[in-house]
């Protein structure tokens, strides 16, 4: 009975947690402190964590948290990584740095981000294999070859298959960038590292307004995909077996596949909003929890969710939802209810704990506001320095009227200036309340404090003023 009920509790925990990953963006107006951060992720039994950088507050909060870490060069620094040398410093400043005890668990290196996605326009086609292979070959030279894999993050738009084959078995690699990819595939699988592929169900969804809304979920199809014998009733597996047959058209059909990023975002989009999240998620996570695999790879995948929190500050180049792939809020408050063991319990994730918010003061339009003319202009001008992206179509917000777009525009602004007084006016336009200005579905959010760097300066600056008066008062006391 008892080894009973710890076969059960160790099987729990293995379903639970083994794998899971977040992808932790760092792109807010106001961050929350990364110890709350790592706290979150640690109450939440999450243990891998995959980031955009090597920022060193973002590191030093990890030391000795024991959550594997995915770190990562931006594309804007490929190109400097094909100097051996300059990946050998980095390697220096940014892994053997963590190396100690307490320290960070390094895993992988993500060098690039998506560097082949067709609109970067070949920016990253010809620098990202030269720095995948120094900064792996810089880890290997380090003593780390075995413990820390270097990996290009690809978007799906690598692989494709034909039109007129439209099934997961016709997979090929691109054949403009063909011969980076087999560079890069022969690469990582001569030093045994992952193959790391994003796949977005959502995208196809935005990409395409005829792709049918059921196949981006789990719940099953009418007319599933038939591929010989297997019948493909989401795009998850669909896409994920494309990368499985591009692979093995190169030769490498059994190489790792690691999903670096998946999620569904839930606003700034008519199809981004918590109730299909919730339904992708509810869908995904339980075939995780039971390495259910794909048809083509039944088994354990390591899967990385996009993404942790929201970020207000991301590009909205790619659409009006890249600021809301959160499965946190901004502040670190879930969403909607999501259970990591895949048992599809009604509960929330734990929320991050003690945030500091802003004083509960809004900022609005005047009700006796008299001179509209200059509305427009000071609205364009609020939603270019904060983040409006609720107010659009199929947005959250996109159900107010024209006062009530200018008090959102207007209050956005105002939280992301830390509710500085001169950041309602707006030509005598605006004024602070303390009322909550909420709308039924639309929430006028308060920003959180802005953290430690205020007060991380105040030490210091006392520290300056201490060095100072002991140095003036040491030669009387000579
Ligand atoms: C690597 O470390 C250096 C030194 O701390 C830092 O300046 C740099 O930003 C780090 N690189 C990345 C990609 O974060
Ligand atoms: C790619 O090219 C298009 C069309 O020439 C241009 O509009 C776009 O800004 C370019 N993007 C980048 C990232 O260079
Ligand atoms: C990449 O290299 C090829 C071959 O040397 C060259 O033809 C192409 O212009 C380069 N592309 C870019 C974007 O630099
Ligand atoms: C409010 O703003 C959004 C986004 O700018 C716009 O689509 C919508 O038409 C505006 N609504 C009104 C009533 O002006
Ligand atoms: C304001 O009201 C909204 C909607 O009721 C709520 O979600 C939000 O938490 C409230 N904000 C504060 C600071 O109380």
């Amino acid at each position: 009975m008892l080894s009973r009920i710890t076969g059960l509790v160790f099987l729990v925990l293995v379903l639970g947690v083994d794998g899971l990953g977040v992808n932790w963006g760092t792109m807010a107006n106001h961050k929350l402190p990364p110890k709350a951060v790592v706290q979150m992720l640690k109450d939440n039994g999450i243990n891998k964590v995959k980031l955009f950088d090597a920022d060193a507050t973002t590191m030093s909060a990890l030391a000795g948290s024991g959550i594997e870490v995915m770190l990562a060069i931006p594309n804007a620094d490929l190109s400097a990584m094909t100097t051996y040398s300059r990946a050998k410093d980095w390697v220096r400043r940014n892994v053997t740095r963590y190396n100690f005890q307490g320290g960070v668990t390094i895993k992988y290196v993500a060098v690039g981000n998506e560097p082949f996605l067709t609109s970067y326009n070949n920016s990253f086609v010809n620098t990202t294999f030269p720095a995948l292979q120094n900064i792996q070959n810089a880890l290997n030279e380090a003593g780390y070859g075995d413990s820390i894999k270097a990996t290009v993050p690809l978007n799906a738009d690598v692989y494709a298959s034909p039109e007129s084959n439209p099934v997961p078995s016709a997979g090929r690699f691109r054949p403009d960038i063909l011969p980076q990819m087999t560079q890069i595939v022969q690469f990582l699988n001569h030093n045994k590292a992952p193959f790391t592929i994003n796949i977005y169900p959502f995208l196809s969804l935005y990409a395409n307004e005829h792709f049918p809304l059921d196949y981006a979920f789990f719940d099953g199809v009418p007319n599933p995909i038939a591929d010989n014998a297997i019948q493909y009733t989401n795009v998850f597996d669909a896409n994920f077996d494309t990368l499985v047959s591009s692979l093995k058209a190169l030769g490498f059909g059994d190489m790792e596949i690691i999903v670096g990023e998946v999620g569904w975002p839930t606003d700034g989009d008519r199809n981004a909003n918590n109730n299909y999240a919730l339904r992708f998620y509810r869908g995904l996570l339980p075939r995780l929890a039971a390495n259910k695999g794909t048809p083509l790879r039944p088994g354990y995948i390591e899967v990385y969710l996009f993404g942790l929190l929201d970020e207000d500050i991301k590009s909205v180049a790619p659409g009006n939802f890249e600021r809301h792939w959160g499965i946190f809020k901004y502040d670190g408050q879930p969403k909607f209810f999501m259970d990591l063991s895949g048992q599809l319990q009604d509960k929330y994730l734990v929320g991050a704990q003690n945030v500091n918010y802003l004083p509960n003061k809004w900022c609005m339009l005047k009700p006796d506001a008299k001179d509209l003319s200059q509305l427009g202009d000071n609205i364009n001008f609020a939603c270019t320095w904060s983040d409006c992206t609720a107010l659009g179509y199929g947005s959250s917000c996109n159900g107010l009227d024209a006062n009530g777009n200018a008090s959102y525009a207007f209050n956005m602004y105002f939280q992301a200036m830390n509710q500085k007084d001169t950041a309602c006016f707006f030509k005598g336009l605006a004024v602070i309340t303390d009322q909550n200005i909420s709308q039924p579905n639309c929430v006028f959010p308060i920003q959180i404090a802005a953290t430690s760097s205020s007060s991380k300066h105040t030490p210091s600056l006392l520290l300056l003023l201490i060095i100072f008066f002991i140095s003036i008062a040491l030669p009387f006391s000579r």
